[in-house]
């Protein structure tokens, strides 16, 4: 099995003061692929912080992720974040079509579909994001809502591409409502992903986290369920000390 992967999702937080204090006290865990999402501006600050770590600890530094991407390479495109400008700081990962971002920034599955393809044409990983809403669940749509929003992605970049993605199984009810999916259903969600990956040909030994309120008090449960490689952890995340010991936890599981 691959390393457990812990991702911090910074969200719209942070000052330079605060990421020096919280970078600062979080580092590498053996046996853990830890990485975190900064907003764009603080890029080049923690990719400079996680060369410092990487220095105490070869194998193992805290890698660099981004939180959205343009889909588009350059050009006239005000406002937007080049895969290519996300490399040349160090970034390994970017975290597309989390919940917000569709929510609120009308990311359509279409749109997710193309950022995903742009990021791995550039040879990063994206890590997609996918989950129902609470009146999907209670709707009895969960995996129809899934199955959609992957079948974009499919689309564009085939079973061999989505397989090099990461996916995140994020109830969007779990976000950020201190209320996560139980391990039951985080469960039985990741056991029906798995197998809508194998009915698509996707090769297995796709590394799938769980979101939403992962916290460190429900972090060993979820990490320990089988279907679950790690987790995207949002509020926790800003919290030096639980950040550590949520990514501990992932070894403890099974890292
Ligand atoms: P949360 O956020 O841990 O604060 O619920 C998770 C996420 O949105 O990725």
């Amino acid at each position: 099995m691959s390393k457990r992967l812990v991702v911090g999702n910074w969200k719209l937080n942070g000052s330079l003061a605060a990421n020096e204090a919280l970078l600062g006290a979080i580092g590498p865990v053996a046996g853990v692929e830890v990485v975190v999402c900064v907003p764009f501006p603080y890029l080049a600050q923690a990719a400079n912080a996680v060369a410092t770590c990487s220095a105490h600890e070869a194998a193992a530094g805290i890698r660099l992720g981004a939180q959205s991407v343009s889909e588009y390479a350059a050009g006239a495109y005000t406002g937007e974040v080049s895969v290519a400008m996300l490399a040349e700081f160090g970034c390994r990962y970017v975290i597309v079509g989390h919940s917000e971002r569709r929510a609120l920034f009308g990311e359509d599955d279409a749109t997710v579909g193309r950022k995903v393809q742009a990021v791995l044409q550039a040879g990063l990983t994206p890590i997609v994001c996918v989950g129902e809403a609470l009146v999907e669940r209670e709707a009895g749509q969960v995996m129809a809502v899934i199955g959609r929003q992957l079948d974009a992605v499919l689309a564009l970049t085939g079973a061999e591409g989505l397989g090099r993605a990461v996916i995140a199984y994020e109830p969007v009810w779990a976000i950020g409502s201190g209320r996560a999916a139980s391990t039951g259903e985080v469960g039985e969600v990741h056991a029906g992903i798995r197998r809508w990956l194998a009915a698509h040909g996707v090769p297995a030994g796709q590394r799938l986290l769980y979101g939403g309120s992962v916290k460190v008090d429900n972090a060993a449960a979820l990490f320990a369920l089988p279907d679950v490689d790690g987790g995207l952890i949002g509020g926790a995340a800003l919290v030096a000390k639980d950040f550590v010991a949520i990514c501990r936890a992932a070894v403890a599981n099974g890292g």
